[in-house]
């Protein structure tokens, strides 16, 4: 479907549109489909449309007989050879669930250090490998993809997603979904469609005009449907202008099926139905369906489906689009069975994405990286001695062996999620991994807990290393941008009683730096998985250049923001549910930046942020020259070269901006690659540039102004660079 649709999208860019067959695989999945929904009876329809929870919550309806500790289970129709769906989360790899499967999984880095990576290629090996764990675990859905843009960074689930641009998490969003679905394991884009904050985020509206959503975040989705080809789409909690997103026909319907032609079927997110006739919306499944109010795609459907040709109707049309990803992804031919994981091959793969998502920020001086003569180094905070911090709620990876350290979480109604919400560190600790690369120096240890025990620490060393964390979880946005627990006090009392101060975060997303101009260097690790702490020691003594580069903007203050004020931070109490009170509404208004998020608002609005996206700094140097931007078949390529001008062997990430759209300055990510050279080594590179990124969305389709635009090929999404001109004609593109 994936390719078809792409082939589709490239036929309509000749100026008329003509519709391909799909491949014969997507075909063949189509006809057995229908095939085997003809011979069922509406009970066993029924049976695909209703999920149930796969492990026990507290007061509600056991998982049914069958099912493995997970997050969902369908069960199968063995009459037809319908295998059961054995649904596991996330886009982090196969979750610890609080320990109920008696196993962990193989912690990727969080979806921050997975964007940075801006690595296509690593992030398919990276759902290759948690793809392959799930199948090794005996389940063969995942509901992993998580690519909501990162509309506001103080979302508690930044930390899952993947950038604030569409096309960087289109892109990264559907090599994750391919390399996942190479194991025979159906993979998950979500939350569809726009999913930003979680403070209410049962019942928070996002209002939005339709061309902007259309040139943002559901761009983001179109691109990682037409590169992942997902067996399914999960909607999202929320509301969309005034339609609750898992009962939304725009998005489910007109969007998703009629102008994507999308052939997979949707499931709600756990909890987000509210109502049978979601189905005639376009909500093929109800997932984990003993925590909505009732179990409406069980009998009340089919009730319905018997009595209503609609519903009949929407019935066939639902268990033939679950079929339809079954056998796409040849579950019945590839049963889920228990098999083994190679731990140690697993974990060089979570190792290679931490690499090369850790971005250098800042690095005065040159002081890293650290050399032999070090001989005194001061390691502070954030529980270096014992691990490195995982992002909460769903998506929690843990090893077998569980968390190092677990603080509990106190917060009002945790107690029924329990172990989802404590904050968590992995085994994997960096003080242990800066001894090993420091064998000639003496490295001391403080937690951080006061600042004058650090400090004094700190003062008797050559090199203060503090390391500072921010927890983010789902369920929960954080408050503003600050680092908890008197972190920025601790980092300035530190950086006063020693010179060479270097902070390593370990943050969900972006944060303020009121102390940034007190420290030598800053290294944004993110959650850096399951050897994140030998992977923070690599690029700090320079075993590793660092490649990384920000995939979200991070502003100087809160003040910076569309929105300074978290909408519904006043007025609605935080729970894990996102559920109000009867009748609470909470509408959002991102028409204030439309499409216009992260850098773009920057570029817009004229303002520096602290970094802006695309930033990184390498321990080498990188020269770019001679962009010119042509066509190629019915596409754009920009061409240009890439020096290494250093003394080290290093990877760069050229990324090509629109700057000028026929007399409209922006900024716009069109194209990017990311590729390692040699000292002195220069390559040609040429770069694919994305249409419906040149494009602006009018109402019926896609449109490109005749004119004049102009790229730039930067270092960040604000810097300038080698330009380049091309006249463009009138030209559009119907949806
Ligand atoms: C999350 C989803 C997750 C689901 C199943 C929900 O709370 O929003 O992302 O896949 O739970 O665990």
């Amino acid at each position: 479907m994936g390719a078809a649709t792409k082939l589709r999208v490239g036929l309509c860019l000749a100026a008329f549109c003509l519709f391909a067959p799909l491949p014969a695989a997507a075909q063949d999945a189509s006809a057995r489909a229908e095939a085997t929904e003809a011979q069922m009876t509406d009970d066993e329809r029924v049976t695909l449309t209703l999920g149930h929870l796969a492990t026990a919550i507290p007061g509600r309806p056991a998982p049914p007989e069958g099912s493995r500790p997970g997050a969902g289970f369908i069960p199968g129709i063995p009459r037809l050879g319908v295998p059961a769906l054995y649904e596991t989360d996330a886009s982090l790899g196969v979750t610890w669930i609080g320990g109920a499967r008696g196993s962990g999984g193989t912690q990727l880095p969080s979806g921050t250090a997975q964007g940075a990576t801006w690595n296509v290629e690593l992030i398919e090996r990276g759902g290759r490998m948690i793809g392959s764990e799930a199948r090794a675990k005996g389940f063969n859905v995942m509901l992993a993809g998580g690519i909501n843009l990162m509309r506001d960074p103080r979302n508690g689930r930044t930390f899952e997603y993947l950038s604030e641009d569409p096309l960087l998490a289109g892109l990264l969003g559907g090599a994750a979904v391919r390399g996942i679905q190479s194991n025979n394991v159906i993979s998950t884009l979500k939350h569809f469609a726009i999913n930003p904050q979680e403070t209410g985020r049962a019942f928070m509206n996002t209002v939005i005009a339709e061309d902007a959503l259309r040139e943002s975040d559901l761009l983001a989705f179109e691109i990682a449907i037409e590169e992942g080809d997902p067996g399914s789409i999960m909607c999202a909690y929320n509301a969309t202008n005034g339609a609750q997103s898992c009962g939304n026909h725009f998005l489910l319907t007109e969007v998703l099926r009629e102008d994507w032609d999308y052939q997979g079927f949707v499931m709600s997110d756990w909890g987000a139905v509210d109502g049978v006739d979601y189905a005639l919306a376009g909500l093929d499944q109800q997932s984990g369906s003993q925590i909505d109010p009732q179990q409406f795609f069980g009998e009340p459907l089919k009730a319905l489906a018997g009595s209503d040709m609609n519903y009949g109707n929407r019935l066939g049309e639902m268990v033939r689009r679950v079929l339809w990803a079954i056998y796409d992804n040849g579950l019945d031919r590839h049963p889920a069975a228990m098999g083994t994981v190679d731990a140690a091959a697993n974990s060089e793969v979570a190792l290679n994405v931490a690499h090369e998502g850790i971005v250098l920020l800042a690095n005065d001086g040159g002081i890293l990286p650290l050399g032999p003569d070090v001989k005194r180094i001061a390691v502070i905070g954030g529980h270096a001695d014992a691990g490195t911090m995982v992002g909460g709620g769903s998506s929690k990876v843990l090893g077998d062996q569980g968390p190092s350290v677990s603080v509990p979480s106190n917060r009002d109604g945790a107690a029924a999620f329990g172990a989802m919400l404590d904050q968590d560190f992995n085994r994997s600790a960096p003080l242990a991994a800066i001894r090993a690369a420091a064998p000639g120096a003496t490295v001391r240890f403080r937690d951080g807990q006061y600042a004058s025990d650090a400090a004094l620490a700190a003062s008797q060393a050559d090199i203060a290393i503090v390391f500072a964390t921010q927890y983010q979880t789902e369920g929960f946005d954080v408050p503003d941008l600050s680092l908890p627990n008197g972190q920025d006090a601790l980092i300035a009392a530190v950086a006063a009683a020693n010179p060479n101060t270097i902070v390593v975060l370990q943050t969900g997303g972006p944060v303020a730096m009121p102390w940034k101009d007190r420290v030598k260097a800053v290294v944004e690790a993110w959650y850096p998985g399951a050897r994140g702490g030998e992977a923070i020691a690599d690029v700090l003594f320079g075993k590793v250049n660092p490649s990384g580069r920000l995939p979200i903007s991070f502003p100087q203050s809160e003040a910076q923001l569309p929105r300074p004020k978290l909408d519904g931070i006043d007025t609605v109490e935080p729970n894990f549910t996102g559920v109000g009170p009867p009748g609470q509404k909470l509408d959002v208004s991102y028409d204030i930046e439309g499409s216009d998020l992260g850098y773009r608002w920057y570029a817009r609005q004229g303002t520096q942020p602290l970094f802006p996206m695309g930033h990184g700094l390498s321990y080498t140097s990188f020269a770019h020259d001679g962009l010119t931007v042509v066509r190629k078949g019915e596409g754009l390529v920009a061409r240009f070269a890439v020096r290494n001008t250093g003394q080290r062997a290093g990877a760069d990430v050229p990324q090509v901006y629109l700057a000028d759209a026929a007399g409209k300055p922006l900024r716009r990510l069109a194209g990017f690659t990311k590729l390692a050279l040699a000292p002195g080594e220069v390559r040609q590179v040429e770069v694919p540039l994305e249409w419906r990124v040149i494009a602006e969305w009018e109402g019926e389709g896609w449109r490109v102004a005749p004119g004049r635009y102009r790229f730039v090929l930067a270092h960040d999404a604000l810097a300038d660079g080698p330009s380049a001109e091309i006249d463009l004609p009138d030209r559009r593109i119907p949806k």
